[in-house]
């Protein structure tokens, strides 16, 4: 089994490695192909990875290559986890609208509408490829922001993109924990779109446990999203929230902590991975360890302003380990092997969430086999919810507008249209002032 990850030389591919390397059984990934479009990043990557299979027998071969085409051809599955314009975009993506005071984060508001559409172009040129040189394979994407890109390349593969989230994962998980559940037994009642879901319910054996959580103050209060949202807004909401809805329903906090940061976020990563990927230059660096320690650094500081205007204190060690290369695993595995399973995916929608039309990608429970991805039909989401859904996918359908059609005054709309975006005059500085600092925008016309 080939399996090729676009965006080879990036600094996550480790921990997808690392979960390859667990899996012994057969029909398991046993060629890596990285690509990337620079060579130093994918020699410190691979760096890192021949010192973890250095350990264990039968580890996958690991080959690197600048040359796409290459790459793709005869994979099984395709691992897409570009970041196009690198980390000096996602710290201009977020200081050009925190300049307008608008949240500029990588997924969310006016720095998500950036990303994207300097994303969408590259990610449908992949797509295309990936149909003409690979056929039959199954596209995992990684790339943010996530829903907005699998739906884009859905047009090309239909539904042999998936998208991928650990969020919502780590979420349940939480939640199964506070509960005393085995978060494998299970079923979370979760929907939205990527980074704009809510759990509904955690049902284990047909039971909804999650009333009992919402009941409890003390248990409510003692995972990450109690004490982002606090209990009561929770119980207002009777629903929890990912994470990401933070941004939204403490907009005006989350907009001032960022602008306050000594340092955003990408623009704290951009100087993190430099010293990573710079020290992995010299020969003698312990590549492994040094990778160990950035990546910690990053897990511990992740959402930190956030946690910070809530009181939130230090993130539980036990959400510092990530998981989402454990949800590409799965997938996988599910789909490679028939080993039937449920996770929280982003698809397109079949009627699952029916106030979207059926091709909308949304992020939903699905049963995983060798056919694929099949959404659960999920319950209504209340009316804000659905509100806030259909405004965000509205921006995403313009988003994909602007990069299918260059026009400038959709992608003017699709900053307008953001629930997070308070005036159509922010919306047209912020185009220009993104066109200004992206060269990957130069197609708006
Ligand atoms: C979460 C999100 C991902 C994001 C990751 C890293 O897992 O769901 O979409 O890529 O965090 O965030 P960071 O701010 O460290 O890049
Ligand atoms: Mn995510």
């Amino acid at each position: 089994m080939k399996l090729t990850i676009l965006g080879g030389g990036g600094f996550r591919v480790p921990l997808v490695y690392g979960a390859l390397l667990t899996d012994h059984a057969e029909g398991r990934v046993t060629e890596v192909v990285l690509h990337d479009l620079d060579d130093s990043r994918l020699y410190a990557v691979a760096r890192v990875l021949a010192e973890q299979a250095s350990t264990v027998a039968g580890a996958p071969t690991v080959t690197a290559t600048t040359d796409l085409d290459e790459a793709l051809r005869g994979a099984d599955f395709v691992f897409s986890a570009i970041r196009v314009g690198g980390l000096e975009g996602r710290a201009n993506d977020e200081r050009v609208a925190l300049a307008e005071g608008v949240l500029g984060q990588e997924t969310v508001g006016a720095g998500g509408i950036a990303y994207g559409l300097r994303t969408v172009p590259v990610a449908v040129d992949i797509a295309r490829r990936v149909a003409r040189l690979a056929p039959d394979a199954w596209v995992i994407n990684f790339t943010n922001p996530a829903g907005l890109v699998t739906e884009a390349m859905s047009r090309h593969l239909g539904d042999r993109v998936i998208g991928i989230c650990d969020s919502p994962v780590g979420l349940g998980r939480r939640i199964a924990r506070v509960l005393g559940a085995n978060p494998r037994e299970a079923f979370i009642d979760y929907v939205g779109l990527n980074h704009l879901g809510w759990v509904r319910g955690l049902r284990v054996a047909g039971r909804d446990e999650l009333p009992r959580l919402l009941a409890d103050s003390d248990l409510l209060g003692s995972f990450e999203e109690g004490k982002l949202f606090g209990v009561d807004w929770l119980r207002s909401l009777g629903a929890i929230p990912n994470e990401y809805l933070h941004y939204y329903y403490f907009n005006r906090e989350t907009v001032r902590a960022y602008q306050q940061a000594e340092k955003t976020r990408g623009a704290f990563l951009r100087d993190q991975q430099a010293r990573f990927y710079e020290e992995m230059r010299r020969p003698d660096a312990a590549a492994l360890t040094a990778w160990d320690r950035t990546r910690a650094e990053r897990e511990a500081t992740y959402m930190s302003e956030n946690r910070e205007t809530a009181g939130a204190g230090e993130r539980d060690a036990d959400d510092l380990s990530g998981g989402y290369e454990k949800v590409a695993l799965a997938l996988m595995r599910a789909i490679a092997r028939d080993e039937r399973t449920t996770l929280i995916l982003n698809v397109r929608n079949q009627g699952a969430l029916s106030v979207l039309d059926t091709d909308a990608v949304i992020e939903v429970p699905c049963l995983v086999d060798a056919n694929g991805a099949h959404p659960v039909a999920v319950a209504p989401l209340p009316d804000h919810a659905t509100g806030l859904v259909c405004a965000v996918k509205g921006v995403e359908r313009e988003v994909l507008a602007a990069t299918e059609s260059g026009s400038r005054a959709s992608a003017v709309k699709a900053f307008a249209l953001h629930p997070l975006v308070d005036s159509v005059n922010v919306a047209r500085r912020l185009v220009e002032g993104y066109t200004a600092v992206h060269p990957g925008l130069a197609y708006l016309g």
